[in-house]
């Protein structure tokens, strides 16, 4: 067994890594910290385990625990870091985009590897420190890996995308306000979002040169997942668009190219990418779909986990979605 502490475990990925801990056979939770509720019983904010967890909030750091998962808002992990000194076998595992880009990587002497099991696998399992991808990082990456990887992404790619509210954490905002999300539809960020930058970081690498990618990020009136649409122009048809996404994912446990048409509630509560693909003439449709808070967040981090730690990379995340 391994111990776990999480630091922000009353936001929402700190959540939904305490459900995936519980539940994964060879890690034990340590200590979960928080700022503002030290004290207090974890099911008093994560109320729905009451009666499955005892254990209490605290302001104090275990710097000898096995896994540390950092679950906090932009620029505070690094801020938490500089103040404690983890030992050298703690795994770190930081969900945040403060380690996420190259020139971030090395942080006072660990160096974060980019997280994303299906370009960085045996990267990943020799690291020791995580940089967990962004959540529309995530699910727009995996839409175009394959089209990288054969050098086939040579003209402009538009993607439009839409999160839940969960997307935007706990803290209540304007935009996140049930009054304004309800029976709503915005865009936000058009083709500046941050997540861009670890998104192009990846292509560009693949590719070996500058990828042109016109992104427009959007909010939902739901609570859980991300719907991408991405199209590109495409030099062959769907059989060919199809055999290079399944070769390229045939031997990945949580991404998935289907043929039918896919709609968001196939994954959700669950670690699973679903891809589709359209071919519209000189175009090739690509709609990639996660749960934010699973594939996109903390699903992905324990699949990281597992990895760097050599366990079977699906241990406690063998999630059945809830459709109905
Ligand atoms: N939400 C998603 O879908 C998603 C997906 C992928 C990645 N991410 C990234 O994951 C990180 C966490 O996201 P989230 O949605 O879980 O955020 P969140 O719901 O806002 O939770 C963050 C938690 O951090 C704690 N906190 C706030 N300021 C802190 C500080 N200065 N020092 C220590 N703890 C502090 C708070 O807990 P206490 O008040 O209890 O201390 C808060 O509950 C973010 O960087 C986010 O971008 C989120």
């Amino acid at each position: 067994m391994k111990t776990v502490g999480i630091i922000g475990g009353s936001g929402y990925t700190g959540g939904e890594l305490l459900r995936l801990v519980i539940n994964h056979p060879k890690l034990i939770l340590d200590f979960i910290y928080s700022t503002t509720r030290p004290g207090t019983l974890i099911s008093e904010t994560h109320q729905d385990l009451l009666g499955q967890l005892e254990l209490k909030f605290t302001d104090q750091v275990n710097t000898e625990v096995d896994i540390l998962f950092l679950c906090l808002g932009h620029g505070n992990s690094s801020i938490f870091l500089e103040n404690y000194t983890f030992s050298d076998t703690t795994y770190i595992i930081d969900l945040s985009n403060d380690f996420r880009l190259r020139k971030d990587a090395k942080f006072n002497g660990r160096e974060f590897i980019y997280g994303l099991p299906e370009i960085n696998r045996n990267v990943i399992k020799k690291a020791k420190s995580i940089a967990n991808p962004g959540c529309f990082a995530t699910a727009i990456q995996l839409a175009l890996l394959p089209l990288a990887k054969e050098n086939k992404l040579n003209s402009t790619i538009h993607i439009n995308a839409t999160t839940g509210s969960t997307g935007a954490g706990v803290q209540n905002s304007s935009t996140s306000h049930f009054s304004w999300r309800n029976n709503n539809l915005s865009w936000y960020k058009p083709f500046t979002h941050q997540h861009l930058g670890e998104i192009k970081e990846t292509l560009n690498k693949i590719q070996g040169k500058d990828t042109d990618v016109l992104f427009l990020p959007q909010r939902g009136d739901f609570t859980r997942g991300i719907f991408v649409s991405a199209y590109t122009l495409f030099d062959g048809n769907l059989k060919d668009a199809l055999k290079l996404y399944e070769d390229f994912y045939k031997e990945e446990p949580f991404t998935q190219v289907s043929k039918n048409e896919v709609h968001l509630k196939l994954v959700i509560n669950s670690n699973q990418c679903f891809l589709h693909l359209h071919k519209h003439k000189d175009q090739l449709l690509i709609t990639s779909i996660i749960d934010n808070l699973i594939k996109g967040a903390s699903g992905q981090a324990i699949q990281n986990l597992n990895l760097m730690i050599g366990w079977e990379e699906k241990l406690g995340l063998q999630l059945k979605t809830s459709i109905f």
